[in-house]
Order: structure tokens, then sequence, then C-alpha cells
């Protein structure tokens, strides 16, 4: 079976404080230790937060840059952050795709960058509230995963974020069918264009309005292998949202 994976996405959120008492809460919960649990601070916190996290819990960039090093001003390596005991990275979150205009090719080469220098990433893709009421909510996603599946053959490090952009930060979750029917297809699409591997072993994670009230019927879903939390991960209620099978 593929491990229950829960992300948390801090977005640009937190102080060196709130991330200390996030991580030290973290540290003295009981965590379903089944679940593989990764957090993803600014870059600005990134090595505090590994610092102060318990063995077994990871840490995540939520950008990562695809070239080693050079005069790219403002940019992180995968190199860098694989340095410094960050094992994974967010790619593709609809905040950068949308506010920094990141393109599918652009994040599929930030992919292949992190997977090169052996990080996991989490490959964030979704559709709009326009695109899914004009019907292309399978069409969006599986082109974004298609412009990562040009530059990148094996799919073990990937976890697949599906975060609808309409439920992010809005309280409007996506229904328990509407998730399943996107992963369900997205796990169709992994047979068809990577590899039946890729199919049963990929975790793909909903993203979007996650709560402790909502993540347990969410679960249940058999093509939902765990969550990426935004909001609710700078609080208490993110250790229920972990532990959301148990
Ligand atoms: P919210 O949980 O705040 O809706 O954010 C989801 C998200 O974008 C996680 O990456």
């Amino acid at each position: 079976g593929r491990q229950f994976f829960v992300g948390g996405n801090f977005k640009m959120n937190g102080s060196v404080d709130t991330i200390k008492s996030i991580v030290n809460n973290l540290n003295q919960a009981k965590v379903d230790p089944n679940v593989e649990v990764v957090i993803a601070p600014p870059a600005l916190y990134l090595l505090l937060a590994r610092e102060h996290l318990r063995p077994g819990l990871e840490v995540a960039a939520q950008n990562v840059f695809d070239k080693p090093n050079g005069a790219f001003t403002g940019e992180i390596s995968a190199t860098q952050l694989k340095e410094s005991n960050i094992t994974w990275t967010l790619t593709g979150h609809s905040e950068r795709r949308v506010i920094l205009k990141e393109t599918d090719d652009f994040i599929a080469s930030k992919t292949k960058a992190a997977l090169d220098n052996g990080l996991g990433v989490i490959l964030c893709i979704g559709e709009t509230l326009e695109q899914r009421e004009a019907n292309q909510t399978i069409d969006v996603v599986t082109n974004q995963l298609r412009a990562v599946a040009k530059q990148v053959q094996d799919w073990s490090k990937v976890v697949i974020a599906y975060e609808p952009v309409w439920a992010i930060g809005t309280g409007k979750v996506a229904t328990t069918e509407q998730a399943q029917e996107v992963h369900a297809a997205i796990r169709q699409y992994l047979a068809k264009e990577v590899s039946q591997t890729a199919s049963d072993n990929t975790r793909i994670i909903y993203g979007g309005s996650v709560s402790e009230k909502n993540c347990n019927e969410l679960a249940k879903e058999k093509d939902i292998d765990g969550f990426l939390v935004g909001g609710a991960s700078l609080k208490p209620a993110f250790v229920d949202i972990i532990n959301a099978q148990s």
C-alpha cells in the first residue's frame, strides 16, 4: 500500500517564534508513525525548522530553482537544499503558477532538477473555478502532468498534490466525490502515459481548505493518499489531520 502523506505548506507565514512553537508542538504530538509528515516553512526558516524538528519528520522548501548555482539572484538550488538536509520541495503551487507566472515547462524543469539531486517533490496541480465550470478539469491536470512526464521518467519520489484553485484558502473544500474523481483520473493518466508502477505507487494527496473537520471523510477515499494543508498546518489541529486515518 501507499504510505499516507501529510504536508504542511506554511506559505509566507510565521516568524522565528511561531515556527519554533509549531515545531515544538509537532515534536510532542502523538503522530501516527505510519504517516509521512513534511512541513514547508518559508525559505528563511528552513534551517531553523530542520534544527528543531525531531528526526522522522521532514522539511520541504516551497520552491526551488532548476540550475545548480550561479548568477540567479533570489533563487535556491536543489543541491543547496539537499546539503542542508531539506529533503523535499514543493513545485508548481498554484500561487506560483498564478501570481509568479510560472509555466508548466518551468515547473517541470524544476521538478526534474530536484529529483536529479535526490529530493522528493510535492508536485502541485489543479484547475481554476473557471476551468472547472468549463468542464476542463481533467484536461488541465493531465496537461500539467504531461509537461512533467516529458522530462521525468522515475516518479518514485514524486507526490502529486491535487489542489483545486477554487478550494485554496476559501473554506470551500472539494466534496469527497469531486476529489476522488480527479484523483482517480490522475491515477489513470499515470497508468496510461507513465507506467503501471507509477500509477500503483504514486501518492496523490488533496489540498484546499483541508481541516480537522473534513479530513476523515476525504481520507477514506481509495485514491486519496494524504493531504497538503495550508492554513490549518499553522494550528494545533494539524496533528488531527496527520492522524486522519487513525
Ligand atoms: P489552505 O489549506 O489554506 O486552503 O491551502 C491549501 C494549499 O494551498 C496548500 O498548498
